[in-house]
């Protein structure tokens, strides 16, 4: 048996729209940087797109009533933004609404509280023709959307989160290419960052004048370790944290961008202008937390193997020889999902006190937004290694707020076997499985397993 957590604690499960919804045509969607790139030769792995996902645009009653079956009390997903403005700019589009309008209120006859993320990567296409997230206009951009979503659900939505995992956004999509828009301009993506983090910003009055439900950002966070305790190791992995771990967050609950001097970046960014810290640093009811694991960096040509599939390793495979202050050395020792992550439930535990320690006062409630892990389909697989994994993270949770990191609320990514980006269809990460070409849901052994354990908090 799990212990016992607090009492009106958030349970949850996480997807995302381009990751699950399809229907990438109807009812005036307009295209988005993800239909472009998945069209790009290569792009995608065996070639998958979107374009049917899980079809949870049409089967979103039985996708509502297996969360229901499930026992959670909340369900975090994001809108499509081409959907509400399809050009990404004008009046909304009132059968974008509509869906995300039908689907809030089929939740809450449930008793599931709607966690609404506003941008989860797909930005209108018409908005990249014009610069996108490097064009300062998107931010204003992406705070008039929040305020024509929240005109309509601001009623009805207890949770909104801004942005999901800009970290990822900015430098798999803008630094590497290997997410959309694929632009590869390594360190130079860096407004990026900013024009981010300035949306949300001025997101932030625009949902606080509709909707008295809280506002969070949702950010990924690795704890960071040492190859060694050698002193150039650790200043390699001071380098990385700053990356991974601070550029998103510094700027919202500081109010400052952490140094950034081991990439040759000074500070004096000129894309920040007068007043846009203060508008980034907008109080927040919450921070979004995604855990999936660890992070061991070494000092620069340390000759050390790569660890495989982290978002470090894509840094350096693609900035090898570049003079990155840092490099990707291996975990060993520790279980492997299916997309070869280590499963070190501890490292929740770790980040979570990091945060604490790290932003003190400073540091409002915590929502664990997403936290899963991807298993090989194979018929007859017991599913053991989610069941596993959520029971050590949940552990690993439960001891953080024993510690006094408060935390109010866990969200497994994901519900449903889905799109999962450049990875196409391969990792699957769903309690519920779905055969995509039939479209058939099955719950897996875990979702049972959750079913029981939320039950025994009823
Ligand atoms: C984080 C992202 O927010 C989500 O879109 C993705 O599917 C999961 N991580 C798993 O990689």
């Amino acid at each position: 048996m799990l212990p016992r957590f607090p009492e009106g604690f958030v349970w949850g499960t996480a997807t995302s729209s381009y990751q699950i919804e399809g229907a990438v045509h109807e009812d005036g969607r307009g295209a988005s940087i993800w239909d472009s790139f998945c069209a790009r030769p290569g792009a995608i792995r065996n070639g998958d797109t979107a374009d049917v996902a899980c079809d949870h645009y049409h089967r979103w009653p039985e996708d509502v009533a297996l969360m229901a079956g499930l026992g959670v009390n909340a369900y975090r997903f994001s809108v499509a933004w081409p959907r509400i403005q399809p050009e990404g700019r004008g009046p909304a589009n009132p059968k974008g609404l509509d869906f995300y309008d039908r689907l809030v209120d089929a939740l809450a006859e449930h008793g599931i509280a709607p966690a609404l993320t506003l941008y989860h990567w797909d930005l209108p296409q018409a908005l990249q023709d014009a610069g996108g997230w490097m064009n300062r206009d998107t931010a204003h951009r992406f705070a008039e959307y929040a305020g024509l979503v929240a005109d309509r659900l601001g009623d009805r939505v207890p949770t909104w989160i801004t942005l999901n995992e800009p970290f990822v956004h900015m430098t798999e999509g803008h630094a590497l290419g290997v997410h959309a828009p694929g632009e590869a301009l390594l360190l130079d993506a860096l407004p990026v960052a900013h024009h981010l983090l300035l949306g949300h910003g001025l997101a932030v009055p625009e949902l606080r004048g509709r909707t008295s439900g809280q506002v969070l950002i949702t950010n990924n966070y690795s704890p960071v370790w040492t190859a060694t305790d050698s002193a150039a190791d650790r200043a390699a992995a001071t380098a990385f944290d700053a990356l991974q771990n601070r550029l998103f967050t510094d700027p919202v609950l500081l109010g400052r961008y952490p140094d950034l001097s081991a990439y040759g970046v000074d500070g004096a960014f000129p894309f920040v202008q007068d007043g846009d810290m203060n508008v980034i640093a907008a109080p927040l009811d919450g921070l979004g937390v995604n855990y999936y694991s660890p992070t061991r960096v070494a000092a620069p040509n340390s000759g050390v193997q790569s660890g495989g599939a982290s978002v470090l390793s894509e840094v350096e495979g693609h900035l090898d020889g570049t003079g990155l202050p840092f490099e990707d050395a291996p975990i060993d020792g520790y279980p492997v999902t299916a997309f070869g992550w280590p499963v070190v439930p501890e490292g929740l535990r770790e980040m979570l006190l990091k945060l604490r320690d790290r932003y003190g006062a400073a540091l409002p409630p915590i929502l664990v937004t997403e936290n899963g892990c991807s298993v090989r389909d194979e018929p007859g697989r017991p599913d053991q290694e989610r069941i596993d994994f959520l029971d050590g993270h949940l552990r690993a949770l439960h001891q953080a707020i024993a510690d006094g990191v408060d935390v109010r609320g866990y969200f497994v990514w994901s519900l449903l076997d889905n799109f999962e980006w450049a990875e196409g269809y391969e990792q699957r990460f769903g309690l519920v499985h779905v055969d995509f070409a039939t479209q058939r849901r099955t719950p897996k052994a875990s979702y049972h397993w959750l079913r029981e354990r939320l039950a025994e908090y009823r």
